[in-house]
């Protein structure tokens, strides 16, 4: 399959939005906007809070902070470096959602993707630190930095266009991030544990939302916002990466940036694959099978 900045990746826009939509009440279920909740996804958090599960391992309050804390943590336990990226990953999604509900009508329309969307991304949050309390953690979401914040407010209210194209370009590097961190869960932690099992299965919900987001928001760009993102990806991919100290530590920043620029929905695990939303590429046009 093409990468995802090539104009004949996925079929036309609005084949791309309807099919999104469906899949959308199917995985996710009724959304409630006032109570920010989503039906399907509901009654499978309810399974993991009445069913906690005691961490065995080490106790990695002390590195987790220790790491936290630090502009540059070197030598600190692997899985502390991914639970310090897990803590941060969504700080600035969870920022401008929040913002962006606050300032929405308090009933969701069920025909618009996007009602879904914005309470996936309340999801996350939720996700994450359920995973951070997997391995026997408790935290809270902090503000994101200054310049986090300021891109949020550039992409609430900026005009349309630029609005997608700045989304497109964060679901992309937020995309190769928590797929890298999903192959990592991997081996830090025993999947066949049950503590380890969970923490897979909390960061790989996120990964396939985050599939669709991305779908979902190149569906917006024409050609020419395509080739921009991906000149904008070239540049701002890898500081992107490296504003959080632990990500350097733990991941080659060049590698993701590189993963960024040439995202290929297809080549992601295959059980990923099956479970999110990638549509089969265009066919291609008469003109292209000459
Ligand atoms: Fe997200
Ligand atoms: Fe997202």
């Amino acid at each position: 399959m093409p990468n995802v900045f090539e104009t004949d990746a996925f079929p036309a826009a609005h084949e791309v939005q309807s099919e999104y939509l469906r899949f959308l009440k199917q995985r996710d279920g009724t959304p409630d906007r006032a109570a920010r909740t989503l039906a399907v996804r509901e009654a499978w958090f309810r399974n993991i809070d009445e069913n906690p599960l005691e961490w065995t391992g080490p106790d990695m309050n002390p590195s987790f902070h220790a790491t936290m804390a630090s502009p540059a943590p070197k030598g600190q336990p692997p899985l502390a470096l991914w639970m310090a990226i897990a803590a941060t990953a969504n700080e600035g999604e969870k920022y401008s959602v929040e913002r962006i509900l606050n300032s929405r009508e308090p009933v969701a329309d069920p025909e618009d993707p996007m009602s879904y969307v914005e309470i996936e991304e309340i999801y996350h949050t939720r996700l994450l630190l359920d995973a951070i309390r997997t391995v026997g953690v408790e935290y809270t979401i902090k503000k994101p930095p200054m310049w986090v914040r300021a891109l949020a407010s550039f992409m609430i209210f900026a005009p349309k266009p630029l609005e997608y194209l700045a989304v497109f370009i964060s679901e992309v590097v937020g995309t190769v991030l928590f797929a890298a961190l999903a192959e990592r869960a991997r081996t830090l932690v025993d999947p066949a544990s049950p503590a380890g099992a969970r923490l897979v299965s909390l960061i790989e919900e996120i990964l396939v939302d985050e599939v669709g987001h991305v779908v979902f928001a190149r569906s917006h760009l024409g050609p020419v916002r395509l080739w921009a993102a991906r000149q904008a990806i070239r540049f701002l991919a890898e500081p992107m990466f490296r504003a959080t100290p632990a990500t350097v530590e733990l991941f080659d920043v060049r590698e993701l940036a590189h993963r960024a620029l040439n995202l290929d929905l297809s080549e992601l695990p295959a059980h990923i694959v099956a479970r999110a939303f990638v549509p089969a590429p265009a066919p291609r046009s008469q003109l292209a099978a000459v």
